[in-house]
């Protein structure tokens, strides 16, 4: 609901509400943002300001309480009063926005440009201010579990003006926070790091021209004390994949000041008279259920109004990709023989990654020219795939369109294709950007990838983009609505293509992209463990619905970690499962298990992809609210360990539930020298005997099952005996460094 009396608007349903009011001056406070309040509140929410701030300047100078400064806003302006930060900077001027009208409209108001937005079941107030020579248009769109803000600049007066940072959203919260910002690079996304708010200003910014692996635009602000199920948490996000900026600051006043929106570094966007300039669309939502309950809400928005509708809430299949069994090096024969083995070991789609075209033999040549590499593939991509359908699975391609080698045919035709600068091109992965705000361009892009779609039954993309970028400011702005050009007129009219966005990984891990395709390919560090930091970062704002989660080889590629194949399981089931190793390699042991865990993930696959996400002491869990799976991830073993107890979170207290852990298996060759302590005749743990032994036979981990009350669960059931140095035993978990256990409760 969105109502306005005297002034006062309030946006509000049973999980949020937003309240603003126009004061005497006409500019736009917040009163609150957080919980449902009513309008019979307003009175009480309003700051009372008679008493001035010594050295403040003020809007009316008999009222002392007139300081912008002071004021707790939902916008602001610059040189007036308000030297907090500003969400809108033109070159040389201030700026002054006083409320003019407003309109409450039931639904979106679709975006005038190409940006992506939020839809669904929704109400939008917008708000118009203006001052003399420019109109600004605020909209705040309520959803269910989020409100989504941004904003319009129109030039209405008769000269050009230069904007060089206008935010999508602002707002002061009262109180004492913690910012929790989401930093690293490329295989190491996702790392969570909190400082506190105080009076200097932290930022969370990407200048590379993605949203980036480095600051994910996704943060959240907690009051100091607040836990993963307790406290008060807000977050934030933004509907866009380009350069982005967040601020916050706390004033004097213990107001934190919080903007959000497209990076200001380098950007100077001329407004001719006439013309307008809309943000992209920021995110916010809120929880007093701690860090886990505003994850649910976040997780809630991106799945109902984020995803393209076709997507909503329909299962994923299980997908094999070539890439990191085979790299560059593979032809038909190789391929069809991974189909056929990726088909019996339960995968429903089948991904042909990078080099099946041009001359992509490795990463220095071929790419932007599309044309199937006949060497490899002798029966085209038709051929390929009619053959991998004719095997009951469903067929994909990997593409990067967005970039091209100086070694093809394409920049050879069209060096003036390239995104560049005044300076000599610099390459990144060996490659240039094509400059997507060009139309023939985007053009050429769109027929490309569109023809190849049609040609060969392709019912997955992987759109992917390995580099940063060196456009600048506003021009990185229009590269961004390029790809969003590109993206909407391929994908629009082929909904049913699952397209799976990736830049280097989770270098574009973004709400921006998810509009346009519900996965991404969240890192290329495919190592569980690594895994746990990244995947377990996403799930602070991101669904797991959204994440790609490959099983890989062990050792693994990146970290040389030897992480059990349960535990590479147990972690990917935490998301869209796929596997991407080289299937020839398997033992039979492990085929089993392969099998075993993608029977497993079918028959809870709806649980694990849409269900309640909860973070627990020792790993995760999700719930369709009849059945809970939980994994339990050891990292590091100790020698003694103490009991461990499962935890679990959501039950029912007075439900009786049955529990049992997933049937899993140890290698016999991980006990090594030890077999001959329990061996009938001593064994080499290096000889023939134990290593062939190791291909075919397993011991089972300790199988935990029983019955026990909603109560008992959520205050915790002690676990089976973890090993100690005392033997293999049955009755206990045999858990080695890098372990795991997967509990179902029912
Ligand atoms: C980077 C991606 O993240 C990988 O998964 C793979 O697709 C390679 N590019 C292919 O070049």
């Amino acid at each position: 609901m969105i109502n306005h009396e005297n002034g006062v608007f309030l946006l509000h349903n049973e999980h949020i509400s937003l309240m603003l009011r126009v004061n005497a001056y006409g500019l736009l406070e917040q009163l609150h943002f957080g919980g449902p309040v009513t309008m019979a509140d307003a009175a009480a929410m309003t700051v009372c300001r008679t008493l001035g701030w010594g050295s403040s300047v003020l809007l009316d100078d008999k009222d002392a309480g007139s300081c912008a400064d002071e004021m707790s806003l939902a916008w602001s302006g610059s040189g007036r009063g308000d030297y907090r930060e500003s969400p809108l900077e033109l070159a040389g001027k201030s700026t002054d926005f006083r409320f003019k009208n407003y309109r409450i409209i039931d639904g979106i108001v679709p975006m005038e440009g190409g940006l992506p937005q939020a839809k669904g079941d929704a109400r939008t107030l917008e708000i118009v201010m203006e001052q003399t020579d420019l109109r600004l248009r605020l909209y705040f769109t309520l959803f269910d579990t989020a409100i989504t803000r941004r904003c319009v600049l129109e030039n209405i007066g008769e000269g050009a003006v230069t904007v060089q940072k206008f935010m999508s959203s602002l707002m002061d919260l009262p109180g004492n926070y913690e910012m929790t910002t989401f930093d690293g690079g490329w295989i190491a996304e996702m790392r969570k790091h909190t400082v506190p708010v105080l009076d200097s200003r932290v930022v969370n910014e990407s200048v590379t021209g993605a949203s980036s692996n480095r600051h994910n635009p996704g943060f959240l602000l907690s009051e100091v004390g607040a836990t993963e199920d307790s406290g008060r948490v807000y977050g934030f996000n933004l509907v866009y994949s380009g350069n982005h900026y967040a601020g916050v600051q706390r004033s004097l006043q213990g107001l934190s000041r919080v903007v959000q929106g497209i990076s200001p570094s380098n950007f100077a966007k001329k407004l001719q008279p006439g013309q307008c300039f809309e943000t992209p669309e920021a995110v916010m939502s809120w929880s007093d259920e701690g860090f886990g309950g505003l994850s649910r809400k976040m997780h809630d928005f991106v799945n109902r109004h984020i995803v393209p509708e076709y997507w909503q809430y329909k299962l994923r299949p299980v997908l094999y990709n070539d890439w990191e069994g085979c790299m560059f090096d593979f032809n038909q024969r190789i391929l069809l023989g991974l189909a056929k083995k990726a088909r019996d070991l339960g995968c429903e789609l089948f991904v042909l990654d990078d080099g099946w075209f041009g001359k992509r033999n490795d990463d220095r040549a071929g790419l932007g020219d599309y044309t199937v590499n006949k060497k490899k593939l002798p029966s085209g991509l038709k051929g390929l795939s009619d053959r991998i359908h004719a095997m009951g699975m469903e067929f994909g391609l990997w593409f990067e369109p967005e970039a091209v080698n100086v070694d093809s045919d394409l920049y050879r035709a069209h060096p003036d294709w390239a995104l560049t600068d005044a300076f000599e091109p610099l390459l990144g992965r060996h490659q240039l950007l094509l400059d997507l705000t060009k139309p023939e361009v985007r053009d050429y892009i769109v027929e490309n990838v569109s023809g190849i779609l049609d040609s060969a039954g392709i019912s997955y993309v992987k759109w992917d983009m390995n580099r940063h970028s060196i456009a600048l400011g506003e021009k990185a702005h229009d590269y961004i609505l390029g790809l969003y050009d590109v993206l909407r007129r391929i994908f629009e009219p082929r909904p049913q293509v699952l397209l799976e966005s990736c830049s280097s990984g989770g270098n574009r891990f973004d709400l921006g992209m998810l509009c346009f395709g519900p996965q991404v390919w969240c890192s290329d560090d495919t190592d569980p463990i690594e895994r746990l930091t990244i995947q377990g970062g996403l799930s602070y704002l991101y669904p797991q619905s959204t994440f790609g989660a490959h099983v890989s080889a062990a050792p693994h590629a990146q970290t040389l970690r030897n992480t059990p194949l349960t535990t590479r399981g147990n972690v990917s089931f935490f998301g869209c499962l796929g596997y991407e190793l080289d299937l020839n390699h398997l033992l039979p042991v492990e085929e089993t298990e392969i099998k075993a865990q993608t029977e497993f993930y079918k028959k809870y696959r709806k649980v694990f992809q849409f269900g309640t996400f909860r973070r627990t002491e020792n790993g995760w869990q999700v719930s369709d609210g009849d059945t809970t799976l939980a994994g339990v991830f050891y990292v590091c073993r100790p020698a003694a360990p103490g009991y461990d107890y499962l935890r679990v979170k959501g039950l029912q207290k007075e439900k009786v539930y049955q529990f049992r852990t997933r049937p899993q298996f140890h290698r016999i060759g991980q006990f090594g020298s030890l077999v001959k302590h329990v061996a009938p005749v001593a064994l080499n743990p290096n000889g023939f005997i134990l290593r062939t032994a190791d291909k075919h036979i397993t011991l089972p981990d300790g199988e935990h099952s029983g019955t026990a009350s909603g109560s008992a669960l959520t205050a915790g059931i002690p676990m089976l005996p973890a090993y100690r140095g005392t033997g293999y035993d049955k009755q206990q978990r045999t858990q080695l460094d890098f372990g795991s256990t997967l509990y179902v409760i029912e």
